[in-house]
């Protein structure tokens, strides 16, 4: 049977909305007021629904919490003129949530259920958008198994969700990065370019090692000889040697295919600027470095956007970067946003309106 996928509504008796100001929220400890929840069983997604915003119960048994089948998405609305409400490229994180479901043997979520779901949680949470300067709507849809069975296998039964948080300006202090050459985070035939959950888990421990030597986040290398950069903890990551972008391709599979990523290449070859995809070494950026050559270096992601880089840290070395003199990377933060905001037109259809 064809199931109805247009979300099934059951409001919430009083909203939290009076009890809260929206303003200068920290990024994803305060939900909206509803959640999207719908369920795969008989290999079939049944009807969404869209019920107050609270925990549920699960099995101790159900398979996500010992063997990991579970995957996420994160991507941004934003207000725009006119009071308004876009989503930042929804379609491309359906895309990302399908090659990563695909990958971890979990179903695909049809864009109907997805986008559908999401636009009707919006539009019914819109109170939740926050109407201040800089202000987001985080939007996270996450799908994980449940079958209550603690044998290996992939489950036979999943939920789909989707929450919403709202947030304040989220702007990162430039940063100092450790590039790491113990830990790994992501091989060739691994799940590097899939939005999985084992991916954020065993990124912590080098993470928090890190972060204890006074780094922010590591910038992640090849496993074989640490010496190919990968990505940053939760960003890509783009270089300016002289007046190129070199930024690491996406083709072995290790790195998360970022939509903010995909967008700033758009960008920066709409204005005739070279951008290379390929493999960076640590000794080609080193050598640049030392000629003077390494201009710029910046983390992309939905978060922060666009976040410079002040200091790379690489075995004996560093490498300090002087972020006040960085151009493209500040021209494209400004872009982005301008865009996001509904300021800057849109040429390439990256917004949906709610
Ligand atoms: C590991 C990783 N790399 C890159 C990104 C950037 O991707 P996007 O621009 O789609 O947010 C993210 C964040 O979402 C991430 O978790």
């Amino acid at each position: 049977m064809v199931q109805r996928m247009r979300p099934v509504v059951q409001k919430i008796e009083e909203s939290r909305l009076d009890s809260i100001t929206l303003e200068n929220l920290p990024f994803g400890k305060i939900f909206s007021d509803h959640m999207l929840v719908a369920d795969f069983r008989d290999g079939a997604w049944q009807s969404p629904e869209i019920i107050p915003y609270g925990p549920f119960e699960v099995d101790p048994s159900i398979s996500t919490l010992h063997y990991g089948q579970a995957i996420f998405e994160g991507m941004k609305a934003f207000r725009v003129p006119g009071g308004g409400i876009s989503i930042f490229r929804p379609l491309e994180n359906l895309r990302r949530f399908q090659r990563s479901a695909a990958r971890m043997e979990m179903p695909e979520v049809s864009e109907e259920l997805f986008i559908e779901g999401l636009l009707e949680l919006i539009r019914l949470d819109a109170g939740w958008m926050p109407d201040y300067p800089d202000h987001t709507l985080y939007i996270r849809p996450f799908m994980f198994a449940t079958d209550s069975y603690i044998g290996v296998r992939p489950a036979e039964t999943y939920r789909f969700m989707i929450i919403l948080s709202p947030s304040g300006p989220f702007f990162l202090e430039p940063q100092r990065i450790f590039v790491e050459s113990h830990y790994v985070r992501a091989v060739a035939g691994g799940i590097g370019f899939a939005k999985a959950a084992g991916n954020y888990g065993a990124s912590m421990h080098a993470t928090a090692l890190a972060r204890a030597k006074g780094f922010d986040q590591v910038l992640w290398t090849d496993p074989v000889e640490h010496k190919y950069v990968q990505e940053i903890g939760m960003m890509n990551v783009f270089f300016r040697i002289d007046d190129r972008i070199v930024t690491p391709s996406l083709e072995e599979g290790t790195i998360l295919p970022g939509v903010t990523r995909s967008s700033l290449i758009t960008l920066l070859r709409d204005w005739g600027v070279q951008v290379e995809e390929c493999r960076v070494s640590m000794d080609e950026l080193a050598d640049a470095y030392t000629r003077g050559q390494l201009k710029e270096v910046f983390g992309a992601g939905t978060a922060a956007s666009v976040s410079m880089i002040r200091e790379l840290s690489y075995q004996e070395h560093s490498m300090i970067f002087d972020v006040n003199a960085f151009s493209l990377a500040h021209r494209l933060r400004t872009t982005l946003k301008g865009i996001q905001q509904g300021q800057i037109a849109d040429t390439h259809g990256w917004m949906m309106p709610v």
